[in-house]
């Protein structure tokens, strides 16, 4: 029986393995973590994270095939094949502070596994590194390797939050990158023979180890500029009365361009975008290209513009004060279908309206409190200047409620803010939160989930992203 042990059971590493233990009945895999609560979660019914489908395949097995453990450095002596899936934030201190990523949790994990192996090994990266991270770890497994022989490959892992399960099930493309050796070669063949369990031969892209490394940098860095693009044009559209909606659908026809990531929002989130241009931005910089680093940086810049643009317009339109009101704050995770809110512009909004000394009354159907007033006063570290940076003060902290509820939230409020694209969103009763709001009841929907018409015969001023303006909110001073 093959054995595989997956360093790291976050939101890569937990579906990742799932899926290859379910698709796979002939190989043991283990995934262990050194967080004993999350260990623990993955092994009760109320797993660590939200995900679609996630919990069938789990229980499906969980005990069987698939095993979660804090025992790190067992299962690693045991492994033929180990992933590393830990997490590579990006460094908020010393050198590349701001951009680099940070590879210490990688490094500890490439030592640990040099310390503990007593067989040959292949060490998947599946984590998301800087292109030639893998010669820095062959570096550190050779040189403390006591004979044995690793194999290191790049397989970046392309899944989406929300749509984890169904993108491992039925991947656009597997990607495997290692040395152009003959040991390389094999083990590139022993990781490909695992996905063709259930992943078309053609699916399967063979490439030397950089490439891999750079393909999933360069996927994400172009995927979030297509955002930034659409929401560049969204301010437009709202100055001049074209409609975003749409100008994306007629540009999306195009089958050079396509028609999927043209949705403008708020702005994006999560824990991969904005850390992996960051990524590039300074592995340009390393190398000297500082044009193509200052290319990339602006798809960040547009994507925080996008956030203050909407702030400046929830406070413009409501008299350009929001001292004494309640907004409420439907959505807090960085995307629907995921409860994950790392770098989610809801953080951002929401700092804002605080500093304009508004009241907020938050609720996602899938963050808990907790959370939500973790990330609000957690000091928000700048890559490269500052928006809404102070941590909050007790006072500001007691203008956050949290409630479980959409109407509950929006009751007495003066005005909504939409920042995630909950599909429940799409069916409240909104005669019924009008009737319980402040008048005039404002709604600002940063994600386009609501029918603007409708609202309006209700009697909201809507604000929609690039959506053609209220008369109400075309009167407003320019300032957005
Ligand atoms: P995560 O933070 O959810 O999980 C990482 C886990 O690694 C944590 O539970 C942590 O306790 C554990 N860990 C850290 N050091 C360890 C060590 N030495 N030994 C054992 N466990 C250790 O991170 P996530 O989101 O799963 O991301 C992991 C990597 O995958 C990152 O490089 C990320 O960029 C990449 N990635 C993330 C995607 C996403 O949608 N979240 C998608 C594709 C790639």
């Amino acid at each position: 029986m093959v054995k595989i042990c997956c360093i790291g059971a976050g939101y890569v590493g937990g579906p990742t393995m799932a899926v290859i233990a379910l698709k796979c009945p002939a190989v043991e895999v283990v995934v262990v973590d050194i967080s004993v609560a999350r260990i623990n979660a993955w092994n009760s019914d109320q797993l660590p994270i939200y995900e679609p489908g996630l919990d069938d395949v789990v229980r499906q097995c969980r005990g069987k095939n698939l095993f979660f453990s804090t025992d790190v450095e067992k299962h690693v002596f045991e492994a033929d094949i180990i992933f590393v899936s830990v997490n590579t934030p990006t460094k908020t201190s010393g050198l590349g502070a701001g951009k680099a990523a940070d590879l210490t949790y990688w490094e500890s994990a490439a030592r640990m596994i040099a310390d503990v192996s007593k067989s040959d090994k292949i060490v998947v990266e599946k984590s998301t590194v800087p292109v030639k991270t893998a010669e820095a770890i062959e570096k550190i497994l050779t040189h403390n390797s006591k004979g044995i022989n690793y194999q290191i490959l790049s397989n970046p892992e392309f899944l989406a939050e929300g749509t984890a399960i169904q993108d491992l099930f039925n991947p656009d493309r597997v990607l495997i990158g290692g040395r152009k050796t003959p040991e390389g070669q094999k083990a590139v063949q022993a990781l490909k023979a695992v996905y063709t369990q259930w992943v078309p031969e053609d699916r399967v892209i063979t490439t030397n180890l950089w490439s891999a490394e750079l393909t999933k940098l360069a996927a994400n860095a172009i995927l979030a500029k297509r955002i930034s693009s659409i929401n560049s044009i969204s301010a437009l559209c709202e100055a001049t009365g074209a409609n975003i909606t749409e100008v994306a659908y007629s540009v999306g026809k195009d089958s050079r361009i396509g028609p999927k990531f043209l949705n403008a929002s708020v702005g994006f989130g999560g824990s991969c975008f904005q850390k992996d241009i960051l990524n590039l931005v300074y592995i340009c910089e390393c190398y000297g290209f500082l044009e193509a680093a200052n290319y990339w940086k602006t798809v960040i810049k547009i994507n925080d513009y996008q956030k203050s643009r909407f702030v400046n317009r929830v406070v413009a339109s409501m008299f350009n004060t929001l001292s004494g009101k309640k907004i409420a704050v439907l959505g807090f995770a960085f995307k629907k279908d995921t409860g994950d809110t790392r770098e989610t512009p809801a953080i951002d909004v929401c700092k804002g309206l605080l500093a304009d000394k508004a009241s907020i009354s938050i609720y996602d159907p899938q963050v808990t409190e907790d959370q939500i007033q973790r990330d609000l006063t957690m000091n928000k570290f700048d890559w490269d200047h500052p928006i809404h940076l102070q941590p909050m003060s007790p006072t500001t902290v007691k203008k956050v409620s949290v409630t479980w509820d959409a109407y509950e939230a929006t009751k007495g409020a003066h005005g909504i803010c939409i920042l995630t694209e909950w599909d429940e969103f799409k069916g409240l009763d909104y005669q019924k939160i009008y009737d319980n709001m402040q008048k005039p009841a404002f709604l600002f929907d940063g994600r386009n989930v609501v029918d603007v018409e409708k609202l309006r015969e209700i009697g909201f001023v809507v604000y929609s992203i690039g959506k053609p303006l209220d008369t109400w909110l075309g009167v407003m001073p320019a300032v957005v």
